[in-house]
């Protein structure tokens, strides 16, 4: 195992590029099941997960790799960032080993149904932060004329040809729009869905099957218009950077006092993140930057975040997009534990999404809990110690603690962490922190 051994106070400075997005990356490459032809996908991150998602691809017959391996250069490398995929010849299970490291290997249905006909998909388990059922997605596919049954631990669905129909989700969840978005592109006929959620990541994925030839409309609204094609063909795609990993930074900047310029950074999908840290004292400067590969939709795009005095508490509630994310809850809980005065945390996506809290409590953090709410009172400062991660943003969580903290601070099981963060102690080494990565043998 490793962990991650940071001496926090020291305030950061320079320039951060943001990678790829992790959750636009995932469906993305998932979906070269759909499409006839060789795939070339840019700007993908180098994570866990994106290296689990190439294996699960190889193991349905699709092959995918990154095209060169990623020189050490600490400049950007695009061709250690490229990945290649091509469908040879598809078969239907996704194994139970791999499924179980990487619950978005569920995404791999409906592709599969689309193109085979058959799908037999390890059952997702749950994870740290909650049971995470697939209910809406079987539900859903079963209204385009997919029949599933369980089978020791497997979802095995079969169909003969999926076709349109008029689908409202009970609630707008992100993998259930991607997995219907992904069968109803070469479905017969059209299918509508209502309550679909909005993330940038599932427009992403939208976009990128347009560029193969799907004809879907409504992208970015609660209702999608899908109508389906016989065949989808290889393009190159752009994967749109990472809003979650941007707005990781921008906490970094904040909480330790710092000033961050942060290259390729997608402030119009972090809004309601900008509107929160400005109500706790950041200071944001957006600008085109002159840099080649910083680009958001296409143009070049930089975010310069600092503090214009002490940090102040604010509230928060996670909801679905264009609401709070779920996924910068547990950052800005950090960052809330050294604000002035008092602030409540509303979890409301996920059940138990609050495994941080007793570690930042261990650093000297004032957070008392009760059911989906966390009550956050600010304290002048945290002591470094050993924490340990439990899920991605947890462990981000830690880090940004842990950045701030006087003293040492040793975050265990980052493995965690590396599913979502692309090197993540160099892009901080780089900017100041004092963070470097060692075997953990406790
Ligand atoms: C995606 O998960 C993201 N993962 C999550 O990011 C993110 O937190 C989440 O969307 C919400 O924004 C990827 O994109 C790979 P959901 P997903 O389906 O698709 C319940 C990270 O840190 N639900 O919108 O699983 C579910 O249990 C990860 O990067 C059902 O009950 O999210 C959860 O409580 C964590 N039944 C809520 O809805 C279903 O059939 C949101 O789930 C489906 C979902």
């Amino acid at each position: 195992m490793e962990k991650l051994i940071i001496h926090g106070g020291k305030r950061l400075r320079g320039r951060i590029r943001v990678s790829g997005s992790k959750n636009a990356a995932l469906p993305i490459l998932l979906s070269a099941i759909l499409v006839d032809g060789p795939v070339r996908y840019l700007n993908v991150p180098r994570l866990r997960d994106i290296n689990t998602a190439n294996r699960l691809l190889d193991i349905l017959g699709c092959p995918a790799a990154f095209e060169a391996p990623a020189s050490d250069a600490s400049e950007y490398d695009p061709g250690g960032h490229t990945v290649r995929a091509e469908v040879q010849e598809l078969k239907p299970e996704a194994p139970y080993d791999l499924v179980k490291t990487m619950r978005a290997s569920v995404l791999v249905l409906g592709p599969l149904l689309a193109r085979l006909g058959l799908a037999k998909v390890a059952l997702p388990g749950g994870c740290a932060i909650g049971a995470r059922p697939v209910e809406l997605h079987l539900k859903a596919l079963e209204r385009m004329g997919a029949e599933f049954k369980l089978d020791s631990g497997y979802i095995i669905g079969r169909c003969k040809k999926l076709h349109g129909a008029d689908i409202s989700f009970d609630f707008p969840t992100v993998g259930g729009t991607e997995n219907l978005l992904m069968a109803a592109s070469l479905a017969d006929g059209e299918t509508i869905l209502r309550n679909a959620a909005r993330e940038p990541e599932v427009s992403d994925l939208a976009h990128f099957l347009n560029a193969c030839g799907a004809r879907i409309s409504g992208i970015g609204s609660d209702t999608l218009y899908i109508e389906g094609v016989d065949k989808l063909s290889g393009c190159s795609y752009l994967i749109m950077p990472d809003r979650i990993e941007a707005g990781t930074f921008m906490a970094a900047a904040a909480i330790t006092g710092g000033e961050l310029e942060l290259e390729s950074c997608p402030s119009e999908s972090l809004s309601k993140v900008i509107d929160k840290m400005e109500d706790m004292g950041a200071r944001f400067k957006i600008a085109e930057s002159d840099t080649d590969h910083s680009f958001v939709d296409g143009r070049p795009h930089s975010v310069t975040v600092s503090m214009d005095g002490p940090l102040k508490s604010s509230d928060i509630s996670t909801a679905p997009y264009p609401g709070f994310p779920t996924d910068m809850q547990a950052q800005f809980m950090a960052m809330m534990s050294l604000a002035r005065g008092s602030g409540t945390v509303e979890e409301n996506i996920f059940e138990n999404r609050f495994m941080h809290v007793p570690e930042l409590n261990r650093m000297g953090a004032d957070i008392r809990l009760s059911g989906s709410r966390a009550v956050v009172h600010g304290v002048k400062k945290l002591t470094g110690a050993p924490v340990m991660a439990s899920d991605l943003r947890a462990s981000a969580s830690l880090v940004l603690a842990g950045l701030a903290a006087k003293g040492e601070t040793h975050v265990q099981r980052i493995y965690h962490l590396d599913r979502g963060y692309e090197r993540i102690e160099n892009k901080l080494r780089a900017v100041g922190a004092e963070i470097v990565r060692a075997r953990d043998d406790s």
